[in-house]
Parts: structure tokens; sequence; C-alpha cells
């Protein structure tokens, strides 16, 4: 077997070994065969520790990281020759029981290379995907961010993967058809019963994409099950329906911390119902950002002078801020990216590659933006698995009996959303998350919808990995969230190499930080994870039990309002709804209802909000969507309304 450069292709390494030695190279006999430390150019050897965030040794980690690293290597030494070929990528996966990454085997053009382990290594066998109580551990900061990588856990060698991640799709598929949107859609018209088959509607064989309608299967509703006849029973307690009362509440007084919010669009008083896009920033987070552009900024874990103190501390603090808010069980859990889509690529592409393969199914619900879809079909067109999707009834429920049908011992991961950003479902998550780890099948909860208008506690709820944007919830944009366990993140290998995710770096090998640095290669979102620990504050603050409460009573005062329109239809009336008035009006088009709102200062979306599959089981192509936040009150609601019953008077 051969690399796609012609270059044998070595033994399996473990997950995160990264090594060009020749395999045969002798092991060292004891760390004081290594070299002793290398330092890196251009970084100082003062490691910067503040007491309440340590930092993480980007530079020179000193010679007790690589005797700690070479002593594990050796540990892990295999006396078996390094197996001559390993199966590409592009082909199928290794099983679950092999590292998805390999060995390259390079002569050695550096002079006097010292001896490392390299490709002789063999790397632990790889657990199954952990199913109990994957965030109920002890907290746990110590070694995280020393400046020796002494503590347990710590960096495990890497192999260079050799194969593309992504190869070029070598099939093509029959562009989607584009389901008309009914003219007039009624409640009593909406399919009952949408299409479907029990069979995967992305499997490898499968016809693909065009570039109009990647992916999409023939019939966007022909592959999958959708039972006649249902009996859903709302299984999660979300707290928004617990209370009728929203008093003491101010969402006036609450929308004053919004500089945003005060301004007049197109000479009206903006009405911002467009959160489940984004959400507005209050003064306490402008500022938070003011302040550390004015006083912190500086990179972090290197250096040595003050503001690289501050700017560490800052960021650290954040981490434990969003460990806190989401009742993580370690700091070492959270791991910052840009935002949600980046999370769901970082678990598939990392997690995803080295635990699921060819035959692998992956279970959705129909309710999945398109950032819970995409990755994973980009995942299983590689390595040869299959989606499956739970089905939903007609008020954009969940069928449990339907999704627990789906959890064969083929599925090797259900990733579901918490609250539908299209309909505002949400879903039953404890339940779907219990049955599937009851059968083992580890679970990516996406909770971009879902935290800023209910509490999460993943110590409660225990999904594999929890997934959020900070921009949903009152943050800046560009940062987000995954939380994992870091005990089966420091098995995982990294799918981004660089700076600060290593404990060093040598041309010959790699060594790499475990979680979450591991996952947080260059120069990270500094300003914004900090802004995001202020959003999470300034959430606290405010209550979320009182933020739910609130907007539960706007979202039964809107649906009651905007059901008094003519020719108006509610798409999405699940009995556990958080934020979202999903609505289309008879002969008129979305887009032309949203831009003519705007003309009165409210912002809505017109559109299929990244969710098309879901639109298109109603036999949508698109809604408008009202959705809701806490500094949203009753006269923004009435101004809505109002409008709309404007615009349909006027006629198509
Ligand atoms: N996910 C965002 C939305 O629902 C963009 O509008």
């Amino acid at each position: 077997m051969s690399t796609p450069d012609g270059l044998p292709r070595g033994p399996a390494h473990a997950p995160g070994e990264l090594s060009l030695h020749a395999p045969q190279r002798t092991l060292p006999s004891s760390p004081a065969a290594l070299p002793s430390s290398t330092p890196s150019p251009g970084v100082g050897s003062a490691v910067l520790r503040s007491p309440t965030a340590p930092t993480l040794p980007d530079a020179d980690p000193g010679s007790l990281t690589l005797a700690i690293a070479h002593l594990a290597n050796v540990l892990f030494a295999d006396p078996a020759p390094p197996a001559p070929s390993i199966p590409s990528a592009s082909t199928g996966t290794p099983p679950a029981s092999a590292p998805a990454s390999s060995t390259l085997t390079l002569p050695a053009s550096t002079p006097a290379a010292p001896t490392q382990p390299a490709s002789t290594t063999s790397p632990p066998t790889a657990t199954a995907p952990t199913t109990s109580h994957p965030f109920s551990s002890t907290p746990d900061f110590s070694g995280v961010f020393a400046s020796t990588p002494s503590a347990p856990g710590l960096p495990d060698a890497f192999a260079v993967p050799l194969v593309d991640a992504f190869d070029p799709p070598s099939r093509h598929a029959a562009p989607a058809p584009s389901p008309s949107l009914p003219s007039s859609p009624q409640p009593s018209t909406l399919p009952s019963s949408p299409a479907p088959t029990s069979t995967a509607p992305f499997a490898p064989s499968s016809p693909a994409p065009t570039s109009t309608a990647p992916f999409a299967p023939s019939s966007p509703s022909a592959s999958l099950t959708v039972p006649v006849a249902y009996e859903v029973t709302p299984v999660v307690d979300t707290g928004l329906r617990s209370s009728s009362s929203s008093s003491g509440f101010d969402a006036a007084a609450l929308k004053a911390e919004f500089p945003i919010l005060q301004q007049r669009v197109h000479g009206k008083p903006l009405v911002w119902l467009d959160n489940a896009a984004t959400t507005q920033k209050p003064r306490a987070v402008i500022e938070r950002l003011k302040r550390f552009y004015e006083h912190e900024n500086s990179n972090i874990h290197r250096a040595a002078h003050a503001l690289a103190a501050r700017a560490t501390d800052a960021y650290e603090h954040a981490r434990e801020t969003v460990r806190r808010f989401v009742n993580a069980s370690s700091v070492r859990d959270v791991i910052f990216v840009r935002g949600t889509t980046e999370g769901i690529n970082l678990v598939a592409q990392s997690w995803g590659r080295q635990h699921i393969g060819e035959g692998d199914e992956i279970v959705l619900t129909h309710l999945e933006h398109h950032a819970n879809i995409v990755p994973w079909q980009l995942l299983a067109r590689d390595v040869g698995a299959r989606l499956k999707i739970a089905p939903v009834d007609d008020d954009g429920q969940i069928v449990l009996p339907a999704y627990e049908r789906l959890l064969t011992d083929r599925v090797k991961l259900v990733a579901m959303t918490q609250v539908s950003n299209a309909l505002g479902t949400v879903t039953p998550a404890a339940a779907m998350i219990a049955a599937a780890k009851r059968r083992g099948i580890p679970v990516l909860l996406d909770g971009a919808q879902s935290v800023s208008h209910q509490r999460v506690d993943l110590q409660q709820l225990q999904p594999d990995f929890f997934v959020f944007s900070g921009h949903k919830i009152f943050g800046p944009t560009g940062i987000g969230v995954v939380v994992a366990p870091h005990a089966l993140m420091d098995d995982t290998p990294p799918w981004q190499g660089g700076g600060n995710m290593i404990a060093d770096v040598t041309f010959e090998r790699t060594l790499f930080q475990p979680a979450p640095a591991r996952f947080e290669a260059g120069t990270g979102n500094i300003a914004d994870a900090v802004g995001l620990g202020a959003a999470l504050d300034w959430v606290t603050r405010v209550g979320i039990e009182s933020i739910g409460r609130h907007e539960h009573d706007l979202l039964v005062y809107g649906t009651e309002r905007l059901r008094t329109v003519p020719g108006l239809t509610i798409i999405g009336t699940a009995a556990e709804k958080a934020g979202v008035l999903s609505f289309v009006v008879d002969g008129h088009d979305t887009h032309a209802i949203a831009q003519a709102l705007d003309k009165d200062g409210i912002a809505v979306r017109g559109g299929h909000h990244c969710a098309q599959p879901i639109l298109r089981r109603f036999g949508l192509q698109s809604t408008v969507r009202a959705s809701l936040a806490p500094y949203n009150t009753h006269e923004d609601l009435d101004a809505l309304v109002d409008a709309v019953c404007r615009i349909v008077a006027r006629g198509a």
C-alpha cells in the first residue's frame, strides 16, 4: 500500500503519534538517551503561569517532556514489525480498534537525528466510545495546563495522516427535486406521512450531488420512514411550561441593556425577532471585549509578560465559566472552536474517523440543521458509512418508537439537536440519549438553539459531545464550544495541527498536548472566548429559568395572536417548543413577507433556515420565522402580528 505520493505506508500508530522516523530505529533505552531539550525558535523558555490559569507549554517543554513522552512510547512499543499496509481512508476505515492515522516512513533527511521511538511504537488499543457517564468524573485541573507535561495523560505521540481527509467525490447524485411550495398550506393539508424507506439515504452506493443540491436524495422524502400514526408523549420537562407567569421579569429593562436595540430602522423602532439566527449583545459583553482590547490583549499560554498573563487568565477563566454554565465535570472537557458548525466538523473528522467505518450507521433526526447533517455526509461518503433519519410527526415531534427502532448494533453515533432552529421543537433529548446509551451508542447533542432558552446540565444528560455557538447566546460571533470528556478526547487524534496544541516538535516527530489544547491549534479567538464568558455570566445573572418562562409566555401569546391572521399557518406545533414562531401565509411569498416586515423595522428570517429537510417534510421550501430572546416583549409580538395583518390585507 502506498500513499498518494507513492510513499510506502507505515504501520498504524497511536491516535496522535506523528513520526517520520524509519520504523527500524532503535528505541531509546532510557530517558537519558533522549536529546536534551530542543527549544522552539522564537519562543522564550519562560513559561507563563498564573494561579487561576496555569499556562500551556507551547514553548520549550523542557527535557522532562521528552523523557515522559519517550517513556510512554517505550511502554507502548510494539515489538512486532510494522505492518506492510494500512487500508486507505479513501477505500474504507480501519476497524474501530485501530487508530485512524498511519505512519509515514521516510528516510531521515536530518543528520544525526535523535533516536526516537517513531514508527515502532504501537498505539494503545483505541477504546470503544465511552458509554458511561462521560461528564460524571471529578473536575480535574491537574496537569492540564502545567508547564511541564509531567501530568498523567500528557502528550501521546502522533502519526502523520497520510491520506487526504477529503477525497474528491467519486459519486454524483441526481439533482434534488425542489418540491413546490403549496400555495395554501393548511394544517389539515400538511403531509401526514411524507415518503420513506428505512434505508440510509446517503449510503455510499447511492447517487449523489450536483452543485446545486449536494447529497440530496432523488426525492427528499423518498428515503425516510415516517409512520402514519403516532402516539407521542413529550418526555422532557424543560421547565418552559411550568409557569404561566413572567411576573417580575422586566423585558423592557433588559432591552435597555442592548445598545443596538435602541435604534430605529427605516424610521421605525427596531424589533429584533431573528434571535435563532443570532442574538444581540448586552453592554456587559461589549464592555468586556473593550476592556480586553484596551488592557489585556496578548497571545496566550506563552511569553513572560504581564499582558500574556492577563489574557491567559481571562481565556482560561472563560473556559471555567463555560464548564460551570453547562455543568460539565471538568474544565478540560471544554474545547473552544469557532462555533457549532466547526465543533461538529471537529468531532466528525477526529473522533468520527477513528470510530466510524464501512457499513456503520449514524442516526440523525429529521429536525437537524445542515451543520448536523453535512459533516456526517462527508464522513459517511469517505468511510462508507450510512445515515439514518429519525422521523417526526406532523407537529414536528420526534417519533420516539421509530427512533428507537433505528438503534441497531450497526449504529456508531446518534447526532441530534436539542431544539430545532426551524420549528422550535424541544426534542426529548434525555430519553433519546438514554435510549442510545443503553445500547452503547455515543451521542452528539447540538445545543446551538437550546442553551439560551433552557438549563443544560451535561452531567444529567450525559451526551458524549455537546456543541454550541457563542453568538446565539448573546456572545460574540466566531466563538463556540465542544464539550467532551477529556478522557475520550485524550485518545482522539487532532484534526488541525499547529502551535498551542503541541508539546514538542522535531522534524522527525511531534508530541501533542492532551485535550483541550490538542484541539485548539494556532492562536484561537481569545477575545471572543472572553466575551462568551461575559455573555454566560449575563445569562446567569438574568436567570435561565426566568428567561425560559418569559419566552414561553411570549410563545403562547404570539401563537394565539398569529392564529388570528387569515390564511396564516404555524409550522411546528410541538407540545414542547422553545423560542420559535415559524409560519407561512396563503398566497404570500415568505421572503416578500420578511422584506415587508423589515420596512416596519421588524427583523425576522424568511427562508429555509439552513434546515431544508425538515421544511420539505412539511412540503415547504421556506417559512417566515420569528425567534425570541429575553429582551423581546409582548409589544414586539403585537408589532409583528399587526404588520403581518397589514401585509395580508394589502394582498399578495
Ligand atoms: N442557524 C441559524 C439560523 O437558524 C443561521 O438562522
